[in-house]
């Protein structure tokens, strides 16, 4: 597969990403498949402005086919920490698609049957054609952690120490679980086109291994150089370990 750069943009702060990401929205063919939402802090106000988009009428909710990224071992829709809870909390129009059956879970339960359903019940609605992705610190894309083989589909998952680390608040004063189920690195490249968003210090070292670094197992995040329709959007301070950016 050919490298083609990835579009960046680097943005004075991370509340300019908004307008950026509406617009991929509104110039995403749904009603040819999916919209495919991440979950974290990165997307919340995206997510509460998809929420406005549906309540007010202003996107029609008939239009829309939705799925995510993935979700934490044993967290059913309801259960709070869980992905599709956090999606839902943002977004409430989603709890709707959800029931209508036009949001489409990952299975929680991470059965190898289930994965294998849910891989078809999206490539039967016409597949992802717009999958929004963060990044975590260690590099990893949804939870595929460093050292995932980039061949990978939906799959069960240990969580990497940072990744359990960064969650911590969200399961205080519990645990963080240790498993996840995941779409894999080859379900992500499958999206038509993909847009990362990465903010803040805490980012700047993986973005820079998955821009300029090697394309490895070691970082995941670098095999999205072998799509060939990503926007990477960042703010200055993700943006700081770049060679040969200087902001926006
Ligand atoms: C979790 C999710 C990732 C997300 C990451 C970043 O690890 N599995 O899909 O990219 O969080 O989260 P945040 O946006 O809160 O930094």
């Amino acid at each position: 597969m050919a490298n083609a750069l990835p579009n960046v943009r680097i943005l004075p702060t991370a509340a300019h990403a908004l307008p950026l990401l509406m617009d991929e929205l509104r110039g995403t063919q749904l009603r040819r498949g999916l919209l495919g939402l991440a979950t974290g802090a990165t997307f919340q106000p995206f997510l509460q402005a998809l929420g406005e988009e549906l309540r007010t009428g202003r996107m029609r909710a008939e239009e829309l086919h939705a799925t995510h990224l993935d979700e934490y071992l044993g967290f059913p829709p309801e259960r709070q920490g869980g992905m599709v809870h956090e999606l839902g909390t943002n977004c409430p129009p989603l709890l709707e698609l959800l029931a209508r059956g036009r949001f489409f879970p990952v299975p929680h339960d991470g059965e190898p049957a289930a994965l294998k359903a849910h891989e078809l019940r999206v490539h039967r609605a016409g597949g992802v054609q717009l999958q929004l992705l963060g990044i975590g610190r260690n590099g990893h894309v949804a939870f595929n952690e460093p050292g995932t083989p980039f061949e990978s589909g939906f799959h069960v998952t240990t969580l990497a120490p940072t990744t359990r680390e960064d969650a911590r608040t969200r399961f205080a004063p519990g645990e963080p679980p240790t498993h996840a189920v995941t779409s894999g690195l080859q379900t992500v490249l499958g999206a038509r086109k993909l847009v990362l968003c990465a903010f803040g210090k805490q980012k700047a070292k993986a973005v820079a291994a998955m821009l300029q670094g090697e394309i490895t197992t070691a970082c995941p995040a670098s095999v999205l150089r072998r799509h060939t329709n990503v926007l990477v959007c960042l703010d200055k301070e993700a943006a700081s370990e770049l060679v040969g950016h200087h902001g926006a």
